[in-house]
């Protein structure tokens, strides 16, 4: 596939970017046909600028505090995602509720990664919530942003059992090395022209 054709991908995170590595590895490895053209922080500390230099992607900070209203610094989002020809944008942990503005302008071209098995436990501390709703299985699920939170149509989802011993942090290791399998894994899926939104499902093109 030549670099014209090949899917572009914006990543959004805010903080450690470990998703985002996985991403950018899956890219550089050939395991997903797409180029992660940009990485964009909302916060100059987040480690994934680190992890973008490290893998020679363009890295872009975008402040809030730089900008008059919450309207004004997502239009420097997008207009970043746009310059840098983005086909698919990826929430790789980045702390910021989208407007329906955003979510719409990238319909059915944006990601999110959420460490439980929704719709159970949707927002923060998804781990922590299931430790302490008493559920012996948890998870990640991949799945396409609307307009709530966490409640897009799913793409993927892995399971992760729960054990007596866990703590919120043992049992978010243990779903991370299942959200850097996945995570690549669905954006795989959707660079091969495999997902179709019907509703609330995702149909995925199964090939032999
Ligand atoms: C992950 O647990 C992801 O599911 C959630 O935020 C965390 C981000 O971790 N949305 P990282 O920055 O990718 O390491």
């Amino acid at each position: 596939m030549s670099e014209q054709t090949r899917l572009r991908i914006g990543v959004l995170a805010s903080g450690r970017g470990s998703n985002f590595d996985a991403i950018a590895r899956a890219a550089a490895s050939g395991s997903i046909p797409a180029t992660v053209a940009v990485l964009i922080t909302d916060r100059a500390s987040a480690r994934a600028l680190q992890i973008a230099r490290h893998h020679r992607i363009e890295a872009v900070c975008i402040e809030p505090r730089d900008y008059p209203s919450r309207e004004a610094h997502e239009a420097q989002v997008i207009a970043t995602l746009e310059k840098h020809g983005v086909g698919l944008v990826c929430l790789a942990g980045y702390m910021r509720i989208l407007t329906g503005a955003f979510v719409k302008h990238f319909e059915g071209r944006l990601l999110n990664i959420h460490p439980s098995l929704l719709p159970l436990f949707p927002g923060l501390r998804a781990q922590r919530q299931a430790l302490e709703s008493g559920v012996k299985v948890t998870g990640a699920t991949v799945h396409f942003v609307d307009e709530g939170v966490d409640t897009g149509p799913i793409v993927a989802q892995a399971a992760v059992p729960i054990r007596s011993n866990d703590t919120e942090e043992t049992l978010a290791d243990r779903i991370l090395l299942e959200e850097h399998r996945i995570y690549p894994e669905a954006i795989r899926l959707l660079a091969e022209g495999r997902l179709t939104i019907e509703g609330r499902r995702v149909r995925i093109e199964e090939r032999s």
